[in-house]
């Protein structure tokens, strides 16, 4: 009977795990890899009770990120020692890293070639709308063991014209902000949730953040910063899988696949109301409290 009621309730949970996937939730993945194992072996029908506890739990915490395209898992190079999951539909061929929970931490001295292949692997990206308006893509900027990582939304004018993140008035601004923690820009690695920047500065959609994201996700896993800090709700959003104000989000630690995560108010609003940089403060000092570095007594005064 006992046995009954699990199997049951195993192939409930089976369903549900296969649905949220076709909805394109992979927050599963917040959990680190041990929700993903518990998952797959849910899937699998071979789940534990503890496995299959664990599975319900970051299945109920898994968030659905706004409207994500189909999944089709046929453009993807079979991946080798990694457990794949079914991918969103591309807009065109071309490849991208294959959805994997995070790997064994990568050397130091292995990793600029590693973030040198993810580069390669993007090519001349065409995988969404926003290859059509863009000069440059802005892969990212920094120290690829960085134990701090900022991600930003997408490239403005000036990233898009020099192909680097954060150069312009709010790139400006963030240099001030890690000056403050007492840090200089080439200690940190700076990336953004799209790679290219959408026309007229607009919020990238939601298809264009979803094809973008296996990308930043590999160099996140690359880099395995000790602290990430998300700077606004889009960066927010696709990171931790939540929607909601900058007010709801920040003031506590996330978890990104095992990575503490600060969320911020972006630079840009920070520009806008210069008034809020006291709070933006308050989270970048404790970042620096994850990070276990001093905090400087002074806010950034910029
Ligand atoms: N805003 C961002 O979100 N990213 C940049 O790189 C520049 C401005």
């Amino acid at each position: 009977m006992t046995d009954t009621l699990q199997k049951s309730t195993l192939q409930e949970l089976a369903a549900r795990l296969e649905f949220y996937r076709e909805l394109g939730i992979y927050d599963f993945y917040r959990r680190g890899a041990a929700a993903t194992v518990a998952a797959d072996s849910v899937l699998a029908g071979v789940a534990t009770d503890s496995q299959a506890q664990h599975a319900v739990t970051a299945a109920s915490a898994a968030t659905e990120r706004p409207q994500p395209a189909p999944f089709s898992s046929s453009s993807i190079p079979p991946a080798s020692q990694e457990s794949t999951i079914p991918r969103r539909t591309l807009v065109s061929d071309q490849p991208v890293p294959p959805l994997v929970s995070f790997a064994p931490v990568l050397p130091a001295e292995q990793r600029p070639a590693a973030l040198a292949a993810v580069r390669e692997l993007i090519g001349e990206c065409q995988r969404c709308q926003l290859a059509q308006g863009r000069n440059k893509i802005v892969f990212a900027d920094g120290d690829p063991n960085a134990q701090l990582m900022f991600v930003g939304e997408g490239p403005g004018a000036d990233e898009d014209a020099q192909g680097l993140p954060f150069v312009g008035r709010a790139g400006q601004l963030l240099n001030n902000m890690i000056a403050a923690m007492g840090l200089k820009r080439e200690q940190v690695y700076i990336a953004n949730i799209v790679k290219c920047r959408p026309p007229q500065n607009r919020k990238p959609e939601p298809d264009e953040a979803n094809t973008c994201m296996p990308f930043l996700e590999r160099q996140i896993e690359i880099v395995r910063p000790r602290v990430l800090v998300a700077l606004g709700a889009t960066a927010a959003t696709y990171l931790l899988g939540m929607r909601g104000s900058i007010a709801s989000m920040r003031g506590r630690i996330h978890d990104y696949r095992g990575i503490q995560t600060v969320v911020t108010y972006h630079p840009a609003f920070l520009l806008r109301d210069p008034t809020q940089k006291k709070e933006a403060w308050k989270d970048l000092q404790m970042a620096m409290s994850a990070l276990g570095i001093k905090a400087p007594s002074r806010a950034p005064q910029a």
